[in-house]
């Protein structure tokens, strides 16, 4: 085979329904099945090239060379895809990503899926969306997710073919913002990866897990019916849950900061007062604040004058990943 190259760009998500825990960690096979949107223009591109002669496969995350866990994740993920496409060659990968990693901004589930993307497509296989986000998955569970379009549903599933996302409505069904307060760009103490394995010493992680299909089926209709009031009032609930067995596992993990705090009670007394905004937070300290994107503007404005928050991003709901 000659050298073959692909590039794909895939967007983050941002899970309304956690994934928290797996059933199976090697296969990152989830406790409970989990919800999200695609955030349109946070993005990792990334590039494979498979090259002939070349000895190791070597991984470029912007102008920086990654060894060690890094690159041997990514290793990893290139092994299903050679396995599958029955190569061998090693590969060259180049990845950017146009927001901070690791801040809990899910760079890991846009840059599994477009590694996965571009992967597939440089190895010559033609993979269906379930077939990618299968694979995905294997690389970071929320890149199950950012494989297909629009606002996204993980299903558990009892084998690993059958743990995949689907799209429950495309990215127009409901124009829904995430504004994020930026309260940190530092890489998180404890990655999702180790913080997944933690779930199962919480006392309360079964509890939260028995209970998730539930909230799924309330926020996947809240999202079909694009009912507001309803998607805030489970998507806080879930949010909290989850930092409920976070903050009581074995090692306890505590991802908020002052701020986080703060914001989260402004955010429910702007909702009592009349302004459509919930907050949901992943493995670290920064606030997704979700909103109609018509009251964007007045949620930034808060946030920014009464808060003090510095930085903010703002994204709709996203398309699938897809090769360029
Ligand atoms: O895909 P991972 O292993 O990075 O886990 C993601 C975990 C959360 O972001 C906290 C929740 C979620 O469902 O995205």
């Amino acid at each position: 085979m000659s050298n073959q190259k692909a590039t794909a760009i895939s967007c983050s998500n941002i899970a309304f329904i956690k994934y928290w825990g797996n059933r199976d960690e090697k296969l990152r096979l989830p406790a409970n099945p989990s919800l999200s949107m695609n955030l349109a223009g946070l993005e990792t591109t990334t590039t494979v090239e498979f090259v002939a002669g070349l000895e190791a496969d070597e991984l470029l995350i912007g102008e920086k060379a990654e060894a060690g866990a890094a690159l041997e994740r990514v290793s990893n993920q290139l092994d299903q895809i050679r396995s599958k496409a029955g190569i061998t060659l090693k590969a060259r990968v180049e990845s950017q990503n146009n927001f901070p990693a690791g801040a809990g901004l899910a760079s890991s589930a846009s840059a599994f899926a477009a590694l996965t993307v571009a992967g597939a497509a440089a190895a010559g296989l033609s993979l269906s969306e379930k077939e990618l986000s299968v694979m995905a998955r294997l690389g970071s569970g929320s890149a199950s997710r950012s494989v297909p379009a629009g606002f996204v549903e993980w299903q558990v599933g009892q084998t690993s073919e059958e743990s995949f996302a689907f799209s429950i409505a495309p990215p127009n069904h409901w124009p829904l913002m995430d504004v994020i307060a930026v309260i940190s760009k530092q890489h998180k103490h404890v990655g999702s990866t180790a913080g997944h394995a933690l779930a199962g010493t919480s006392q309360l992680q079964a509890a939260r897990v028995a209970s998730a299909p539930e909230r799924l089926e309330r926020c996947r209709e809240a999202v079909l019916a694009k009912n507001f009031a309803q998607l805030a009032e489970v998507v806080e609930a879930d949010s909290n849950l989850m930092h409920a067995v976070m903050m009581t596992s074995g090692s306890p993990l505590f991802y908020w900061e002052p701020i986080t705090l703060a914001i989260m009670k402004s955010i429910r007394a702007w909702r009592a007062e009349g302004l459509p905004v919930c907050y949901t937070i992943d493995a670290g300290p920064n606030v997704h604040c979700l909103c109609p994107a018509e009251d964007a503007p007045e949620v930034m404005r808060r946030l920014h004058e009464n808060l003090d928050v510095k930085e903010i991003l703002t994204a709709g709901p996203g398309g699938a990943a897809r090769l360029v």
